[in-house]
């Protein structure tokens, strides 16, 4: 599909899976990082050439709604069609309630939703223009299973799911959809916060007890944004491997 792509935190982790994914379908991408790296623009060019579609790094700090702001100028000031947006970026923070500090919820929150609202809000400017879009946000079976240390975290992938369904009522009439993956345990830097607070029971509830593969989470998403999935609104999807 040749759609015009953003996704949040595509230097690493699944947002970097995502990205290979979406360049390799023929996708042109926003690819948004917190910060500028050589090594990251140079990959970003070989991804491109390799697969001939255009990328090109946008950066913003998602704890600054102002930054925010500044990085989707660029976008918009392209002038060009927005079809997808991938809300991957987030951050975890893994602890019993009690240990954790009010200033790790809110840091929590501000990455993981607010961000998420904001950019999404401007985002939607082009879309309701356009008619049409396709939106993808990134929760965690944290948000919808009850796990121990995951208060903060968990919190904030239920909000999430809670914003992906009111919006998805919302912006139906304007031919735009919203739906959400909800990952368990992937191979990226950020288990390993889980795994050094699981004992050991990470995989507890997993029915394949293993991780998934970055590629496996992007493979749903990019399934979500395309026209395959045309009549999918408002849903959640897991990707965790069933459950016991
Ligand atoms: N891994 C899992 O087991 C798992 C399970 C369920 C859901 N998820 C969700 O999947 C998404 C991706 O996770 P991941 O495992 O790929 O995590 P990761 O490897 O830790 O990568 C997180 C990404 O988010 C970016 N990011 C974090 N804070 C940012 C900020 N303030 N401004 C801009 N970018 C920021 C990071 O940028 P920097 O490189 O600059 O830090 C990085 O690109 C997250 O929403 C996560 O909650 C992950």
């Amino acid at each position: 599909m040749e759609k015009n792509v953003i996704i949040t935190g595509s230097n690493r982790g699944i947002g970097k899976a995502i990205l290979k994914k979406f360049a390799k379908e023929g996708c042109n991408i926003w690819a948004c990082a917190r910060s500028p790296k050589k090594e990251f623009e140079d990959e970003l060019k070989e991804i491109a050439d390799k697969n001939g579609v255009w990328i090109e790094p946008i950066y913003f700090d998602l704890t600054s709604s102002e930054s925010i702001k500044t990085g989707f100028k660029q976008i918009w000031a392209s002038k060009k069609k927005i079809d997808v947006l991938v809300n991957n970026a987030g951050i975890a923070f893994i602890d019993l309630f009690q240990l954790t500090p009010e200033q790790k919820i809110r840091e929590t929150f501000e990455v993981n939703v607010f961000s998420v609202m904001t950019l999404t809000q401007l985002v939607l400017k082009m879309m309701t223009r356009q008619h049409s879009g396709a939106i993808v946000n990134m929760a965690s079976i944290g948000g919808i299973d009850a796990y121990p240390a995951h208060c903060a975290y968990g919190a904030s992938k239920a909000a999430v799911i809670g914003f992906t369904k009111a919006l998805s009522s919302e912006m139906a009439q304007w031919g735009i959809r919203v739906n959400a993956v909800a990952p368990g345990a992937t191979e990226t830097d950020m288990i390993v916060s889980f795994e050094n607070k699981s004992g050991g029971n990470l995989l507890k509830n997993c029915a394949m007890k293993r991780k998934a593969k970055p590629e496996e989470i992007a493979n749903t998403v990019y399934f979500l944004s395309s026209d395959e999935a045309a009549f999918i609104n408002g849903q959640v999807i897991r990707v965790d491997g069933g459950s016991t």
